[in-house]
């Protein structure tokens, strides 16, 4: 059975989510940054033991300009995938009011996933610790730390949002 399940991605500007979603989708990483105008969509199959899942990712764009799109795009999807940079302080800041843009839209019923990226930069501003505090406090189903420049937690990621769709077993 294909079962098909949206996953929007949010955060600021530069945090990572095209890069996230870019080492997910083909393995790779550009350091150049090529900031997403609009919304992007990508979709991937994934094969989680004898189940397909099709999923469909929606890279939203950090910068202000593109803010009123998003709200639509939190609306349909069942995931909000919520992306700070652990050597900015102030993405990290942010993180409460993508939350609250996200339960305005979608109530409880949403899973939310945290991401600290960017866990390979020795810059770190953020500690694992306070980051899953916040997602504690912010009822968030899921934290992970990921690095798209070498791969750290990626795939991991992913399976595990996969396994918290409700129609996965
Ligand atoms: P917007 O589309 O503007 O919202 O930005 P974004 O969140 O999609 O960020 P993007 O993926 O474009 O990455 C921004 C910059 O950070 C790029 O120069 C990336 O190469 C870099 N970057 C992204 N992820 C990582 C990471 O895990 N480690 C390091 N060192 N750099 C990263
Ligand atoms: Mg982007």
């Amino acid at each position: 059975m294909l079962t098909k399940h949206k996953i929007v991605f949010l955060g600021d500007q530069g945090v990572g989510k095209t890069s996230l979603i870019t080492r997910f989708m083909y393995n790779t990483f550009d350091t150049h940054y090529a900031a997403t105008i609009g919304i992007d969509f990508l979709s991937k199959t994934m094969y989680l033991d004898d189940q397909t899942i099709r999923l469909q990712l929606w890279d939203t764009a950090g910068q202000e300009r593109f803010r009123s799109l998003i709200p639509s795009y939190i609306r349909d999807s069942m995931v909000a995938m919520i992306v700070y940079d652990i050597t900015s302080k102030g993405s990290f800041d942010d993180i409460p009011r993508w939350c609250d843009y996200v339960r305005t839209e979608r109530g409880d019923d949403v899973i939310m996933v945290l991401v600290g990226n960017k866990s390979d930069l020795p810059g770190r501003v953020v500690s694992t610790e306070e980051g899953e505090k916040l997602a504690k406090e912010l009822n968030f189903n899921l934290f992970m730390e990921t690095s798209s420049k070498n791969g750290y937690g990626v795939k991991n990621l992913f399976k595990k949002v996969a396994k918290l769709l409700p129609t996965v077993q």
